[in-house]
């Protein structure tokens, strides 16, 4: 999709399709804005004639007005000095979805007090092309229709010299996200998500290393390494870094869950568990990758980034671990597999444990770890865990600009008592209440606890069944924009 901003006098403007958003007061004079197309009179009318008040999300769309102007869409902004971008992010987002194959460009005018920043635009910008996103990939529909791949911004003369580029290549890493989600387990295994990285490193320049089973093995990685057992996939551990030109000055190791499929293994998911949908259990990972490509191109300077993530499957067959086991992790602790479902902590163990081996400031592990985050959250809404409270307020600060809700969760310590096993060091699950706190109290026996640490819990957060505000329904490929934002503002704060 390409963006533009329009540098001519607006009586120049030669479009056939508009969106136009107005506040509620005094529309007539609004209609002004936009006399370069149309009779002010004449839309008056209509929209008087729809009972358009131009209050928040109210919408008017208007085809063929004229010869020229195929399709006008006006929408309420209410009291526009009180809307938040948000707001007219997801206002956007659902008109952008009404004629994303029917024109192939369209341009968008708002009142000037609300875009007066580059940021602004550049929001935009990305939200239209998030809420645009189509994936035909596993259907034979083939898009003869027209599809939309221009935008043009009108009305932003002192912004003529904006730069889309950055923007492109985040919705890049948020779109490799979703693809990755979307994909069926059969065709996104672990070793075709090695591929994936490879292809990332390739492309954009970052080191890759891919640990087979057997170095998994010579790395002690018994908890990995039995959720993996009772696949007929071998897992694939991968590890990307991305090197920084000048001096280092602060390390990072994003760690995703990559559970390509998650049937439950012996405690088998049943009854309403969704086990069709665990596809989607490789949600962190992909979010992981997705960065790595945004920030591969962004090339943050700086700062080391490690990509790092234990892809396997989570399967039954006749080698599959037992309930009841009992394993050791590469950091020496022995975990008894009470329910072998809890599978993803177990992957995380012995992937937390090698980043801490690298010795970095800080971790982020995202992972779609629990159901009952979803409980707790719904879907709109991801969980955080951290051991440091200036991580907290970064990554409050990064997900609030980028527009991804993420609410901090408490880890409680007296709930570690939930995980005491009678044979071994711990358990891998705990009681039902609280299951997504012991979850992240289990993850925080597996790296150094000298190092600031984040997970993040998006099980419910990396899918949804309806479109909703910037997301088409399917993957949403949330985290994404929150990891780049977050490390884009370490980059600014080190400089
Ligand atoms: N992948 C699931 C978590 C999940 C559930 C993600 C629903 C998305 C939607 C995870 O591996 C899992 O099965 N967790 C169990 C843990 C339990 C056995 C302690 C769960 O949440 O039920
Ligand atoms: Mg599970
Ligand atoms: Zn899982």
């Amino acid at each position: 999709m390409q963006f533009s901003t329009f540098k001519n006098n607006l009586d120049n403007w030669q479009g056939t399709s508009l969106i136009f958003g107005i506040s509620d007061k005094d529309i007539e004079n609004q209609l002004e804005n936009i006399r370069f197309i149309i009779d002010p009179k004449i839309l008056l009318k209509k929209v008087n004639q729809k009972k358009f008040k131009g209050k928040k999300g109210e919408t008017l769309n208007l085809e063929f007005l004229d010869q020229r102007l195929e399709t006008l869409t006006i929408f309420g902004l209410g009291e526009s000095t009180a809307i938040e971008i948000n707001d007219i992010k997801n206002y956007l987002a659902n008109i952008i979805r009404t004629i994303v194959d029917k024109e192939e460009k369209t341009s968008i005018l708002l009142p000037r007090e609300l875009i007066n920043s580059e940021e602004k635009i550049k929001l935009l910008a990305e939200s239209v092309r998030l809420s645009a996103f189509k994936d035909n990939r596993f259907n034979n529909k083939r898009d003869k229709k027209k599809i939309l791949k221009e935008i043009e911004f009108l009305n932003l003369k002192e912004f003529e010299n904006i730069s889309f580029k950055e923007t492109e290549y985040i919705c890049e890493g948020v779109e490799l996200a979703r693809r990755l989600v979307a994909a069926p387990p059969n065709s996104l295994t672990p070793i075709e998500m090695s591929l994936e990285a490879s292809k990332i490193a390739k492309d954009l320049g970052l080191e890759i290393k891919i640990l087979g089973k057997k170095e998994c093995e010579d790395l002690g990685m018994g908890a990995y390494l039995a959720v993996a057992k009772g696949s007929d996939l071998e897992p694939k551990f991968i590890h990307l870094t991305l090197k920084s030109k000048n001096p280092v000055k602060e390390k990072i190791v994003l760690v995703g869950k990559g559970l390509t499929f998650d049937s439950g293994g012996y405690n088998l998911k049943v009854g309403a568990s969704q086990i069709e949908m665990m596809k989607y259990d490789m949600g962190g990972s992909a979010s992981v990758l997705g960065a790595a490509k945004s920030l591969g191109n962004i090339k943050p300077d700086g700062l080391e980034i490690h990509f790092i993530v234990a892809a396997c499957e989570n399967m039954i067959n006749g080698s599959a671990v037992h309930p009841g086991d009992v394993i050791k992790a590469s950091n020496g602790k022995t975990i008894e597999i009470n329910n072998t479902d809890a599978e993803g902590r177990l992957t995380l163990a012995d992937a937390l444990t090698y980043a801490s081996n690298l010795k970095p400031d800080s971790i982020i592990d995202l992972a779609t770890l629990t159901g009952a985050i979803v409980v707790a959250l719904g879907n709109d809404v991801a969980g955080f865990w951290t051991n440091d409270n200036s991580m907290a307020n970064d990554l409050k600060t990064a997900s609030s600009q980028v527009g991804e809700a993420l609410w901090q969760m408490p880890l409680q310590k007296s709930y570690k008592d939930g995980l005491k096993s009678h044979i071994a060091d711990m358990k891998n699950t705990g009681p039902r209440a609280g299951g997504s706190i012991t979850a992240a109290l289990f993850l925080e026996e597996f790296f150094d606890s000298s190092i600031k640490w984040a997970h993040i819990d998006i099980a419910g957060t990396c899918w949804t069944d309806k479109n909703k505000g910037i997301n088409p329904s399917g993957a949403t490929g949330y985290g994404v924009k929150t990891l780049v934002q977050w490390i884009k503002n370490k980059q600014e704060a080190n400089k």
